[in-house]
């Protein structure tokens, strides 16, 4: 064959795949990044061979190892998640490694769970403090606060599409109330400290505009953002150039000048002027309101613990952040070192709260890599009710954790504005991978629950779970974090109410016991 025909030839093929690459709607990648983008997929296919010899282990990568990614992406796709020829980590030297510990014979197992019931939560949001619209929540495992500007419009259409298939709620993030937000998923209204889209032209918060903004899509909760694991105590500044027409509206801003978030809340000043402005909120708007902070001095947590012991005033929800959460950008140093690990961190909120005798009365919410079964159930053991999971359901919507998100270059167009790069991402066939990846964790945490011979993660407690503590040694949650007597467990009458509703909802004991 003539050289020129060869080339001739290839040139005609990989035009070819190039208009397939460019108008298929699976891939980002191949359609940002059309013929190119192959490698990659080829690369990941031949990478676990080649990594054998000469690369990274698969719990080696951060922040979430080859293992834990493929787990999320096999789950998004519905493909087989499961690992073959049994574990590769070093079990009996690896520090801080949970061990759960299953039962061989309990009174109540629940049978396979059916993958598209949701899994409610054992608490009513905003219960206890009877307010106007407290309701239970349908899933255990909801989509962490991300705004639009840090996401791409069709990255939070995606995950609001995603949560809304799933019976899952979607928070909002700072940056306001977006119409990507508005695809059906019920929305937690995060209040950061710019009060994006609930202000005044001062910067102020503004009630009216808040109401109007609660009143205009399925909002059922609000939470008040004091600070965020991977950045606590940072403020923030979205440059003049970066604020689009769309932006600026959202958000409330203006377009001409730089927008500077303040490191602190400028409605209150300190615990007792924070829980006015919660009572403010819940009795103005019915809704139950929470707080979400990452943990650094424990005197916040004690003045607050304290203030409601009265009970005339409180929180309906704790959001705990760990320290080593997400986000679109910040410093090395406070990513790396500013604010409390998740289980160090709500372990010590918690145990506050337990000491006065509150915590059936507070719905505990955690986040910071959770989105994996294993730290999931560690955190349920803990005491938390329900988690969020960010980075977890950006990977499941295409995320390849290429650590690009504070460049505005993200290849697969998650977190970027340029509009060539979101093209790629087809936000409906997103959302069922989005969609996919909730259900199979919910799934799965239904599973081990079934193990360890509990009807819902929320029953598992500190004593089922060790950790690897050194060499040959591990010890039990409540010993490592100094849990007293029952901390961590249900009162008796959610245990009788979960139960209850799962028997109803889900049909799934074995044994009736009436
Ligand atoms: C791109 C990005 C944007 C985020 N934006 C917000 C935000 O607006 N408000 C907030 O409270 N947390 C924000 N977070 C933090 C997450 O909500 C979450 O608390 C944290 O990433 C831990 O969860 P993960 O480990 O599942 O990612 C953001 C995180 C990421 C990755
Ligand atoms: S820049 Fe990389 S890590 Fe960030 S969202 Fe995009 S693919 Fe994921």
């Amino acid at each position: 064959m003539k050289l020129s025909h060869l080339v001739g030839g290839t040139a005609v093929a990989l035009g070819a795949v190039a208009v397939r690459d460019l108008t298929q709607k699976k891939h980002a990648i191949l359609r940002n990044f059309p013929v190119i983008g192959h490698a990659r997929y080829l690369l990941e296919e031949v990478g676990p061979e080649l990594r054998q010899y000469i690369v990274t282990g698969n719990d080696e990568e951060r922040p979430f190892s080859r293992d834990q990614r493929r787990w999320v992406y096999a789950s998004a796709k519905q493909e087989n998640n499961y690992f073959g020829f049994g574990t590769d980590a070093d079990v009996e030297h690896t520090q801080g490694r949970a061990y759960i510990k299953h039962r061989t014979f309990a009174d109540r197992l629940p049978d396979d769970h059916d993958p598209l019931a949701t899994l409610p939560a054992a608490k009513v949001l905003g219960g206890p403090r009877g307010r106007a619209k407290a309701f239970r929540p349908g899933s255990v495992v909801n989509v962490s606060a991300m705004s639009f500007g840090s996401l791409s419009g069709p990255a939070i259409t995606a995950l609001d599409l995603g949560a809304a298939k799933a019976g899952a709620m979607h928070n909002t993030g700072e940056g306001g109330l977006s119409p990507y937000h508005r695809n059906g998923a019920d929305l937690v209204l995060q209040l950061g400290t710019a009060y994006f889209g609930c202000r005044d032209e001062h910067g102020n918060f503004s009630l009216p505009r808040l109401k109007e903004v609660v009143d205009s899509a399925p909002v059922k909760a609000i939470e008040i953002k004091l600070s965020q694991g991977a950045k606590p105590g940072l403020g923030g500044l979205l440059p003049a150039a970066k604020i689009t027409d769309e932006i600026a509206s959202i958000r409330g801003i203006p377009q001409d000048r730089d927008c500077a978030s303040p490191s602190r809340h400028t409605a209150f000043d300190g615990v007792d002027s924070m829980l006015d402005f919660v009572e403010m909120l819940a009795a103005e708007t019915g809704l139950p309101v929470g707080i979400k902070s990452a943990v650094g001095d424990m005197g916040f947590w004690l003045e607050l613990a304290d203030q409601m012991e009265s009970r005339e005033r409180g929180v309906d929800f704790i959001t705990v952040d760990g320290g080593e959460g997400g986000t679109g950008a910040a410093p090395l140093i406070f990513t790396d070192s500013v604010s409390l690990p998740f289980r160090m961190g709500f372990s010590r909120v918690f145990g506050t709260f337990a000491e006065l005798g509150l915590t059936d009365e507070v719905t505990f919410i955690g986040s910071g890599k959770l989105g994996l079964p294993e730290n999931a159930v560690v955190a349920f053991a803990l005491g938390v009710d329900m988690i969020n999971v960010a980075r977890e359901a950006m990977m499941s919507i295409g995320c390849i954790q290429s650590q690009r998100c504070h460049s505005d270059k993200c290849p697969t167009g998650v977190a970027t504005q340029k509009p060539w790069l979101v093209r790629g991402l087809d936000p409906f066939d997103k959302a069922d991978r989005c969609a996919a990846y909730l259900i199979t964790l919910r799934k799965e945490l239904m599973k081990v629950s079934a193990a360890v011979g509990v009807a819902h993660p929320s029953l598992i407690t500190p004593h089922d779970v060790e950790i690897m503590n050194g060499d040959y040694e591990s010890r039990t949650l409540a010993g490592i974090y100094g849990y007293k007597d029952d901390w961590g467990q249900l009162g008796p009458a959610l245990v009788d109410d979960i139960t209850t509703v799962l028997r109803t909802k889900a049909t799934f004991d074995e044994k009736p016991t009436a």
